[in-house]
């Protein structure tokens, strides 16, 4: 039998987590799926690090061409992350006509068109189940498990961080810098956190589902992004006494050509089934025509939760060589004509106000809602410090730019001493 020769680029917790299951499952793959998988050459940065994992050194190289052009190595699988230069080397192992596995939510979010043309020209594979949700199959079961359905919408949990940072303040109380920490002492969070906790990661993992799901291109540019930075400890405590759970959610609708997508920090109600996804889990809620709602969930990182979607991708490639299936859609950097994305869509708005403890205070508030056609469905006001009382509001569903009137209104109130947060409530 004829080994499959692989080449890897990188060694760090995804490459760990590969290169063990290629190792540790070599004789289950063999039998199993027919296949003698070997990792031939990895890339490093530094080939004299000391490593978590030891494997024999000669494998290591900092030389990207002794993977490129060496001939035997079919197989290219990148979790090197960033955009330099994994999209250079990605596009030269497609041009050498060698499939490409990857891990790399960014370089496929932005370059998509781009590496799939490059793939296509030379009739080699292109996979990226690990881009989103480690190990949650999600990108098979999207885009060959549902094709039966149109998907109207997908509500996902799909950074792990944010969700484990969301749970500790939920359940813990504590503040957002003190969960923050804890996790990067930990090693949960990456020293530099921003593109988990200002939602980016969470958004390049949007565009490639939603586009898959609604067969159209959704370029990051198109998906409106908030962060969790902005909640506190008291819009959760609040938020529970409503009956409400917060998490970062990735949210995509469609309705005939009409896409919304956002990520933003969102009010669930406890009932609802992503708001038992708890600490570093991730989860996709999703809705179609025939299917009805399902969720999938599971690990969204780690070394072999992801490792597990890339080893998956290697298999199906091996299977695959002279068919592999490219997007069905329009895969260009700019969107089709036919797609129209909406930035008014609607909502329900969890509202928190520190106001004067003065008569008339709330009856003015209510009247810039109700010029702005936001309705209430709920009010709670606590006790107060001093001259100053917390409001609390919830509306029945408004639109984004009605609230954003209603809100500018309300800040410019003499009475009105801030407005703490305004966070977004699906069912
Ligand atoms: P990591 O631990 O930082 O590992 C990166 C690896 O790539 C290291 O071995 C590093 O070499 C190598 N590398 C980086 N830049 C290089 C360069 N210019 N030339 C040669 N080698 C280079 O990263 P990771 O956590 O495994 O993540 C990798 C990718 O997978 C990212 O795109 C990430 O978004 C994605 N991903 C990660 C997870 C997860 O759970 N971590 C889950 C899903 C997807 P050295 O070891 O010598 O420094
Ligand atoms: N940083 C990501 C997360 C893991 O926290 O979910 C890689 O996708």
């Amino acid at each position: 039998m004829e080994e499959i020769k692989i080449g890897l680029l990188g060694f760090g917790n995804v490459g760990t987590g590969v290169y063990k299951i290629l190792e540790e499952n070599r004789n289950d793959i063999l039998h199993r799926e027919g296949l003698k998988l070997k990792v031939e050459k990895i890339l490093v940065r530094d080939v004299h690090k000391r490593r978590k994992m030891i494997i024999d050194s000669s494998l290591f190289t900092d030389n990207i061409k002794d993977i490129i052009d060496n001939p035997e190595i079919s197989i290219v699988a990148e979790f090197m992350g960033g955009i330099d230069p994994a999209k250079e080397y990605i596009l030269a192992a497609l041009e050498k006509k060698k499939t490409v596995v990857t891990a790399n939510k960014e370089v496929m979010a932005r370059y998509w068109s781009e590496l799939e043309k490059a793939a296509q020209k030379n009739g080699v594979g292109l996979y990226y189940e690990a881009s989103v949700a480690g190990g949650i199959p999600i990108i098979k079961v999207m885009g060959e498990s549902l094709q039966a359905n149109k998907v109207y919408e997908l509500m996902g949990i799909i950074n792990g961080t944010t969700n484990y940072i969301l749970t500790k303040m939920s359940e813990e109380g504590r503040s957002f810098e003190d969960v923050l920490s804890e996790a990067q002492r930990l090693g949960y969070a990456e020293p530099d956190p921003t593109a988990d906790i200002e939602g980016f990661d969470a958004t390049y993992k949007l565009s490639i589902l939603s586009s898959i799901a609604f067969h159209a291109r959704v370029p990051i540019e198109y998906i409106y992004r908030e962060g969790i930075t902005k909640i506190t400890a008291e819009d959760i405590a609040y938020g529970k006494e409503l009956g409400y759970v917060i998490r970062l959610l990735a949210i995509a609708k469609k309705q005939g050509f009409s896409i919304e997508t956002r990520v933003h920090p969102t009010f669930i109600p406890m009932s609802h089934p992503l708001a038992a996804v708890r600490d570093s889990y991730n989860a996709i809620f999703i809705r179609g025509d025939a299917v009805g709602s399902m969720m999938l969930y599971g690990r969204g990182a780690g070394d072999l939760p992801t490792g597990s979607a890339v080893v998956s991708d290697i298999i199906t490639a091996c299977h695959q060589s002279e068919k592999h299936r490219y997007t069905t859609f329009y895969n260009e950097a700019q969107v089709s004509e036919e797609v129209n994305f909406i930035k008014n869509w609607e909502t329900e708005f969890f509202i928190r106000l520190t106001v004067k403890d003065k008569p008339g205070v709330l009856a003015k508030i209510a009247g810039i809602f109700g010029k702005h056609e936001v309705s209430i469905a709920s009010m709670i006001q606590k006790n107060h410090n001093e001259d100053s009382v917390p409001l609390i509001f919830v509306t029945h569903h408004a639109k984004e730019l009605s609230m954003k009137k209603a809100i500018d209104d309300i800040k410019c109130q003499q009475d009105v001493i801030r407005v703490e947060n305004v966070i977004r409530v699906e069912n």
